[in-house]
């Protein structure tokens, strides 16, 4: 669908590039992940390839043809849930809709979708009524709106509550069921592991790994022991040090570890790709 080759950006504000040379595909149908820590460039990334950004370098093509050849008409089949959700305030999610609908040649059933992200009773609400979920549901509803077949979605379910974030989850799966694309940015692993064909993780401006979610387990897969021990600083305060469950009995400074201090608990962890994120990108995830 996407195919992104030595992509570079530079905001013309900052010195440096924000993106510095990444090359990716999007297969059709495919549920693509772009990761990495905050402020490495996952957005800037989705802006260009919604067509928001067009001074960068390199070239992407969208069905095998230059996107800088597109014009409006690009945007009919394409459905967009940006981070930070704009909505008309004044107006009610019902006119919100109406609004953005006519901008559109293709219509999807928004009362449906209403009904679906629980919204319905409250379409004739302001929405500068709704609180940060309410205005998240309604963005997600605003992507679907055309019927796109092409999903770009940053941090979807960012600020909704458990059941909230089901049904948005169920949603994305349905689409990509019903043969649509979706690019997804995300700080949660488990949405990743759940939804995700294939993510690729960027560093720095780069793109590090792409690959499976599953594959990215096998690769980085070691197990591990997660020990807690005393420090004894006399305020009982507890650390954690992580080994290697391979050759553990060979492990020196695990062994020191438990023949010198107080141990609290012991436990054999798989890796899950939070771990996965930490090892690739070298950095906390700090949200
Ligand atoms: N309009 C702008 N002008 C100048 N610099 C910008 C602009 N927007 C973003 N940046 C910078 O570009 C970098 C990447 O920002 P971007 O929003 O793409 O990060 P991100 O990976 O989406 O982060 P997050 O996970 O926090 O959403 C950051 O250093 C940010 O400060
Ligand atoms: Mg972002």
């Amino acid at each position: 669908m996407f195919k992104v080759q030595d992509l570079q950006f530079k905001y013309p504000k900052n010195k440096e590039n924000t993106i510095k040379g990444i090359s990716f595909e999007i297969k059709e149908g495919e549920i693509f992940g772009l990761l990495g820590p905050s402020g490495v460039g996952k957005s800037t990334t989705q802006k260009v390839l919604i067509k928001l950004l067009d001074q960068y370098s390199g070239e992407v093509t969208y069905k095998e043809q230059n996107l800088k050849s597109y014009g409006k008409d690009f945007y009919q089949e394409v459905g967009v849930g940006f981070e930070m959700p704009v909505h008309f305030s004044k107006l009610t999610a019902e006119e919100n809709l109406t609004f953005f609908k006519k901008l559109y040649k293709s219509n999807a059933d928004t009362d449906e979708l209403l009904m679906r992200v629980g919204l319905y009773e409250d379409r004739n609400k302001q929405v500068s009524e709704f609180s940060k979920g309410m205005k998240g549901r309604l963005n997600f509803v605003r992507a679907l709106l055309n019927n796109p077949k092409m999903l770009f979605l940053d941090e979807p379910t960012n600020g909704l509550d458990p059941k909230n974030a089901r049904i948005i989850k169920d949603m994305i799966k349905e689409f990509k069921g019903n043969g649509g694309t979706v690019l997804l940015t995300t700080h949660l692993m488990n949405d990743v592991d759940e939804l995700c064909d294939r993510v690729a993780f960027m560093v720095d401006g780069k793109i590090s790994e792409i690959d499976t979610p599953k594959n990215l387990k096998l690769k980085h897969g070691q197990k591990q022991v997660e020990i807690e021990y005393l420090e004894n600083t006399g305020n009982n305060e507890t650390k954690k040090a992580f080994f290697d469950l391979e050759e553990l009995g060979m492990n020196e400074q695990f062994l020191e570890l438990i023949r010198t201090k107080e141990i609290v608990t012991i436990h054999s962890k798989e890796t899950n790709l939070d771990d996965i994120f930490i090892k690739v990108t070298g950095v906390e995830k700090n949200e």
